[in-house]
């Protein structure tokens, strides 16, 4: 049945029953379906109390996201707080709240610079481990994940965040990292042969920030990124796919269509997969008028989803929550909170679940946006 034919339905009914019609009346289509009609995933960040203390949002998420990312649950600090104590209880939840509502869920993240509990830290950087047990407990970890959530975890951030140019070395690879301090570059060799080994149907990604702008510091991230993809390939190191983590801040980096188009492309030419894995859109630097910012905030969404989804290679898009109440730029913590006690308005929702023009961007991208093939 198309669409007029299940009005015209809805038309004949309404005049026999108001109260069953309204609920046969089909509803405007979530982001969910408009991206699942071009073969394309579009999801979100969730903390696990977001979903049992606050029920309203549990039934957006359920409607609108078609997979779930751990905003921090999955991440080893979380998981593994002490050598010999793990806690899965966060992770389960948002698993089995996905699976109850047909939702994926993607692995965030495997080995990270950051969020690692401090008896590692100290284990790691300290003088009584040998370089094979430091292994170890890399491997250990990425088993025990991939392991726990085989066959539900279609796509796993295996590495995150591995450049930084700014800290001097000359590859552009981040210094400043237990991992690489520990074992040298050939941590993230080691981390995705574990999970290629440990579950051979999961999709393994590098993510990374800061790599989506006309500047000259994202440029040079891209450039290591680049040359670090040489570097694995020529290793042989399974990577499938790259993370774009689109923290965007349009009024503070430029941004080029061309620019960012070659960077996909040049991903593409390695084979690899694109997620855009954490997006918002900052609105820091912008007028104070909300109005505004929302209405700049959607024209910059919809700029980069379109060249983001005009490459075929992309396939996922994750924003980084779905509601500014929730949003880790709202933290009063963050450096981009609004005085006054204002949330950021950076997600597709404002802090009263109400839609903003963002929101209806992303969905225009993805009715824009030319159907994939599956596979
Ligand atoms: C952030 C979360 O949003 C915060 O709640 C947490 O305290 C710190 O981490 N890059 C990443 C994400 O890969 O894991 C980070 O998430 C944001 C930057």
């Amino acid at each position: 049945m198309d669409r007029r034919q299940l009005l015209k339905g809805a038309l004949v009914l309404a005049t026999a029953a108001a109260e069953p019609l309204r609920a046969a009346r089909p509803g405007p289509a979530t982001l969910r379906d408009r991206a699942a009609r071009k073969g394309l995933t579009f999801g979100s960040a969730v903390a696990s109390y977001q979903l049992t203390g606050a029920r309203d949002y549990a039934a957006i998420l359920a409607r609108e996201a078609g997979m779930l990312v751990a905003e921090y649950e999955m991440k080893r600090d979380a998981v593994q707080p002490e050598a010999n104590r793990y806690d899965f209880s966060g992770a389960d939840r948002i698993v089995a709240f996905a699976a109850a509502n047909q939702m994926a869920v993607r692995g965030h993240t495997l080995c990270w610079y950051a969020a690692n509990p401090p008896w590692l830290e100290a284990d790691l950087t300290g003088p009584g481990l040998t370089t094979d047990r430091k292994r170890m407990y890399l491997r250990e970890h990425v088993r025990t994940m991939l392991t726990r959530y085989r066959g539900r975890i279609p796509e796993w951030d295996v590495v995150n965040e591995p450049v930084d140019p700014t800290q001097g070395r000359p590859d552009g690879m981040r210094a400043k990292n237990v991992w690489s301090q520990a074992l040298g570059e050939q941590y993230i060799d080691l981390a995705f042969h574990e999970a290629r080994a440990a579950d051979p149907h999961a999709r393994l990604f590098l993510n990374e920030y800061g790599i989506e702008a006309a500047t000259v510091p994202n440029e040079r991230k891209r450039t290591a990124i680049l040359k670090l993809l040489d570097r694995l390939k020529g290793r042989g190191v399974p990577v499938d796919g790259f993370g774009i983590q689109a923290h965007m801040r349009p009024y503070k980096d430029a941004f080029d269509d061309e620019v960012f188009a070659r960077f996909l492309d040049q991903l593409r030419g390695y084979g690899l997969r694109i997620s855009i894995t954490e997006m918002d859109f900052s609105d820091r630097g912008g007028a104070l008028d909300p109005a505004r910012r929302d209405a700049d905030m959607a024209t910059a969404a919809r700029r980069f989803l379109d060249v983001a989804l005009a490459c075929p290679a992309t396939r996922t898009v994750m924003a980084w929550g779905m509601c500014d109440r929730y949003s880790w730029l709202s933290s009063p913590k963050a450096s981009d909170g609004w005085p006054g006690g204002q949330l950021a308005r950076v997600l597709p929702l404002d802090g009263a679940l109400r839609r903003k023009p963002l929101y209806d961007a992303i969905g225009a991208a993805f009715d824009a946006a030319a159907p994939r093939r599956t596979a």
